[in-house]
């Protein structure tokens, strides 16, 4: 062995023993003839000393090393004198006093200092990964995301679930996103699609007797990207036979509390609240509401149809709504600067405006609009609970609209307000999704979640009469407001597999093309099951309060989806492409 402890491990009660440290060179400093060599690995760091009576080789060698090199030290484990200890470092009661130091490697001046507290932009940090991960901060990160992963596979284990790796090569597996294609050497003009989710394998599964499946699953969604959202993410996929939506709810449950728990050594009382989605939009406006504060969207649409204000009346008379939330003492908070940043996030939203009014001491509205309020001033105060000193603030829009930008408003208020604890964590079910939405694009309807959920028992008689109001059996796990998770109960017969096909406009033709294999399977004893995934990357910077989802990434993607590092994704040269039987329309650059 190289050497004989870790640069995190020595203490006081070492003192005296001859150790062996390897590691990076953190930080350098001669002081006054005396060099400290800070050397740090993935456990910590320890302060090396060379002192000025050391045999002159040594001397010069440590002079000589710069941060950023692999070297080796031997020596003693000596008490680091008075005053001179760092109660901030674990290994700050000692030093190691050096008696030989080997240069393992020399390193280049690296782009940035993965010790320095200012860091670079993010573009230099992604493209030099390797030296970002040195830092403590993403190995911190990283941990974190072995440790979760391991509470999860013993959860699972534990409960008898069996890990089953499905293909990376395979046919679309529809979750509303595009595919990655992979080309077929042997088939021209044929292509694999990588996985959106495992999600038919391990229907399969269930159809094939395995009853409990877990695994850790890549997938790949070629989507607009977020500070949430990577085209390559892990997902901790599960699927159950004979289960019901509670059953599934109830071992996730199991694990978000043992994961609180041995993560942040926090109590989670369960069960979780559950919302409907019918709820959750209307209070929220979102599927995936930040539960962590109040502001409640209030309906006001009643109150607006009785005014003359034109922008109340035009929506309520085009079948709109008319919603606001209150902002209890914010009033005095907002300049007309402010007023109009909040204007621009509602119209982000899809708003044309936002009306928004103050309470005067004496309980008058005051703002740009106020005077439009004629009878309905007092009406509007008291369903919207305002008292003098609160904020008002309103869109008039159809419903969706309405939805969006008080939730964008909602999201922008309680971060600026400081209206929840940053260290708080609240979980939360949504449950009884719409089975369907409209889709814009075909006219026709699209699933809410995918084609494969099971419709509530009650509505299967309307599934045909009226998709709009049918409910699936579908369930999303919510953290602070985050989609940590979604699942739902599957449909295990072929004749309604069948049904929502056409619904979705599938023909019988293409079902059969595209998911033949399924309706045979589900025509062969498939036992009643659902399951759920968790998204692990989202999980980890829940749990690890941060705030991008590349930071809890070895290799992330950029938001444009690429990869600075290694340049992916990149042109191929011709040979691979005529192979393939592929031409592109750009032509190749060479590589
Ligand atoms: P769904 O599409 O809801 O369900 O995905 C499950 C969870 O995966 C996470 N997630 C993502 N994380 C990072 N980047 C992305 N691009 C991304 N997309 C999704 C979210 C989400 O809740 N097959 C179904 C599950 C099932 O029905 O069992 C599925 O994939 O946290
Ligand atoms: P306008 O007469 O269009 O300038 O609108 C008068 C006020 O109402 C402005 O403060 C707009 O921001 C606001 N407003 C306009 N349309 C809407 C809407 N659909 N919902 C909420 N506020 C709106």
């Amino acid at each position: 062995m190289l050497r004989t402890h870790t640069c995190g491990e020595l203490r006081s009660s070492h003192l005296g023993t001859e150790v062996a440290l390897c590691g990076w060179v953190d930080r350098v400093r001669d002081h006054k003839g005396v060099i400290f060599i800070d050397l740090r690995d993935r456990w910590g760091r320890t302060q090396l000393v060379v002192g000025p009576e050391s045999p002159p080789a040594m001397l010069a060698a440590a002079r000589e090393v710069r941060a950023e090199w692999v070297i080796r030290a031997r020596g003693a484990v000596g008490g680091r004198p008075v005053g001179t200890t760092n109660p901030k470092l674990a290994t700050g009661e000692i030093e190691v006093v050096c008696r030989e130091l080997d240069v393992l490697n020399e390193a280049e001046t690296p782009v940035f200092q993965p010790g320095a507290t200012e860091l670079p932009g993010e573009e230099v940090r992604l493209k030099h990964r390797w030296l970002d991960l040195r830092r403590p901060a993403m190995q911190d990160n990283m941990f974190l995301r072995s440790r979760i992963v391991k509470i999860m596979r013993d959860h699972f284990d534990e409960l008898g679930f069996i890990d089953v790796e499905t293909p990376m090569l395979g046919r679309s597996t529809p979750e509303g996103a595009r595919d990655y294609l992979v080309p077929s050497r042997l088939d021209h003009g044929a292509f694999f699609a990588l996985p959106q989710s495992p999600q038919l394998y391990k229907q399969l599964l269930m159809m094939a007797g395995f009853d409990r499946y877990v695994q850790v699953a890549k997938c790949f969604r070629d989507e607009d990207l977020r500070a949430d959202r990577q085209p390559e993410f892990t997902q901790l996929d599960v699927e159950m036979s004979f289960v019901e939506a509670d059953d599934v709810i109830g071992v996730i449950e199991g694990l978000v509390k043992r994961t609180a728990r041995e993560i942040l050594g926090l109590d989670v009382p369960l069960p979780l609240p559950r919302l409907t989605w019918d709820d959750c939009m209307e209070r929220f406006g979102h599927d995936a509401p930040d539960l962590r504060f109040g502001l409640e969207i209030v309906d006001l649409t009643a109150i607006a149809g009785e005014s003359d204000f034109r922008v109340f009346r035009g929506a309520v008379e085009s079948g709109g709504r008319v919603r606001g939330i209150r902002v209890p003492g914010a009033a005095a908070k907002f300049s007309r600067k402010d007023l109009d940043e909040l204007t621009a996030v509602a119209v982000d939203g899809g708003a044309k405006g936002l009306v928004w009014l103050k309470v005067e001491a004496d309980g008058s509205w005051s703002g740009p609009v106020a005077k439009n309020l004629t009878g309905v001033a007092d009406p509007l105060k008291a369903k919207l609970g305002c008292e003098a000193g609160d904020l008002a603030l309103i869109v008039a829009d159809s419903f969706e609209v309405t939805c969006k930008a008080l939730h964008m408003l909602r999201k922008r208020l309680g971060a600026a307000l400081g209206l929840y604890d940053v260290n708080a964590m609240h979980f939360s079910w949504v449950v009884d999704f719409p089975m369907f939405a409209p889709d814009t694009e075909s006219g026709g309807w699209a699933s809410m979640h995918h084609p494969f959920t099971a419709p509530r028992p009650a509505d299967i008689e309307i599934l045909e009469s009226d998709p709009a109001a049918c409910r699936a059996v579908a369930y999303d796990l919510v953290i602070n407001g985050s989609e940590a998770g979604g699942g739902t109960i599957r449909i295990h017969d072929g004749a309604t597999q069948e049904k929502v096909f056409k619904l979705l406009g599938i023909t019988a033709e293409t079902a059969r093309e595209r998911f033949g294999f399924l309706l045979d399977a589900l025509r062969s004893g498939a036992p009643p099951h659902g399951g759920i995934a968790l998204g692990i990357d989202r999980w980890v910077m829940l749990f690890g309060k941060l705030d991008s989802i590349r930071d809890v990434i070895a290799f992330p993607k950029t938001q444009k989806a690429s990869d600075l590092m290694t340049g992916a994704p990149s042109t191929v040269d011709t040979k691979q492409l005529v192979e393939l039987g592929i031409r592109t329309v750009v032509p190749p650059k060479p590589v």
